[in-house]
């Protein structure tokens, strides 16, 4: 065939053509909405970095979580950040903790429908910053694991559907998937950062979070950029160990291990369009350099049509709206 026969513009010249054989599209139900609850505020704080965001207080976080829903949104994840911080992090997992308290108040507020993960690691509620406990100075990967169990409990007996462990350590996905099974939380299930690099795009969430590392950097326990064939042993590992859902994070300088990873496993993969991402659109939409509306839903459409059946990302408000407007 070819041309003239073949016309590929015939099917892009209308928005009704368009929008007939779109082979990717967005919906507010693939997005994952991140919320960020400090204890000992009275008032929420916004987030300089990250426009539109705050660190909520109980109250204001109630009212954040409906304004998602009602835009479609039916999944959270929700992390917390303690009053005070000590070397094991003893506030993730803490009854009465901030994400406990956060977890149990949507619980009852939302019950089936909303679905509550929580983010597991200890970097916001350590004094050193780290995403594990401390031996010699350096992160000890097998306690902080009997750490993360205990969390793990904690943030199911409180109300969470899934939990999030996102600190890397080997052998994370397998102590939590025991720790719940033994406490009668067999249905729990386990989104694990599978795949989670070493990445610059996530100051803003470091401020947002308190959870920076006062001295070194994370590049002993999240992975080297330059690695796509380690993702998939990480994943495989973690799908091994019994996790329900992987991630891929950051999103958009690694679609192509998202791809990989989508392919290989087939399981149900997320993505985490990560603060950086979001700030970088941000910065460039103040100053009149890429519309808003545009990139932001082209991002996302890039993020689904490399592999994610769901999508973490600080847009999921304005962007279910948008879609609910219309999109493109
Ligand atoms: C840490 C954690 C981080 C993010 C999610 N969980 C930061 C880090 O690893 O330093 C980053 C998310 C983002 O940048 O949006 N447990």
């Amino acid at each position: 065939m070819g041309f003239p026969a073949e016309r590929p513009r015939r099917l892009r010249r209308t928005r009704l053509i368009r929008e007939l054989v779109r082979e990717t599209e967005l919906l507010p139900s693939d997005f994952i909405a991140p919320f960020f609850v400090k204890e000992g505020i009275a008032e929420p704080v916004a987030i300089p970095s990250m426009p539109g965001h705050h660190q909520h207080t109980l109250d204001t976080l109630l009212g954040a979580v409906e304004e998602v829903a009602k835009a479609g949104v039916r999944a959270v994840i929700l992390f917390g950040i303690p009053a005070s911080k000590d070397g094991e992090g003893r506030g993730a997992f803490h009854p009465e903790g901030i994400i406990q308290r956060a977890l149990r108040r949507l619980k009852a507020a939302f019950g089936e429908d909303l679905l509550l993960i929580a983010d597991l690691c200890l970097c916001e509620y350590t004094d050193h910053g780290h995403c594990g406990v401390l031996r010699d100075g350096k992160v000890d990967n097998d306690r902080t694991l009997e750490i993360y169990a205990r969390i793990a409990v904690s943030q199911a007996e409180a109300g969470a559907d899934v939990v999030a462990p996102s600190g890397m350590m080997d052998g994370q996905v397998g102590a939590i998937r025991k720790a719940l099974d033994e406490a009668g939380f067999a249905e729990t299930l386990i989104l694990a950062y599978a795949a989670k690099y070493a990445s610059s795009f996530y100051g803003p969430f470091r401020e947002a979070a308190e959870g920076a590392p006062r001295f070194g950097d994370r590049r002993p326990y999240q992975m080297d950029p330059g690695n796509a064939a380690e993702a998939l042993r990480e994943v495989r590992l973690d799908v091994e160990e019994g996790a329900d859902l992987v991630m891929v994070k950051p999103a958009l300088a690694y679609l192509d291990v998202l791809r990989k990873v989508k392919e290989t496993f087939g399981l149900p993969t997320a993505a985490y369009n990560v603060s950086g991402e979001y700030a970088m659109v941000k910065a460039a939409a103040e100053r009149g350099w890429v519309e808003p509306r545009l990139a932001t839903l082209e991002i996302l459409t890039s993020i689904k049509r490399a592999g994610a059946d769901l999508i973490l990302t600080y847009h999921a408000l304005e962007a279910s709206r948008w879609l609910q407007e219309g999109g493109w």
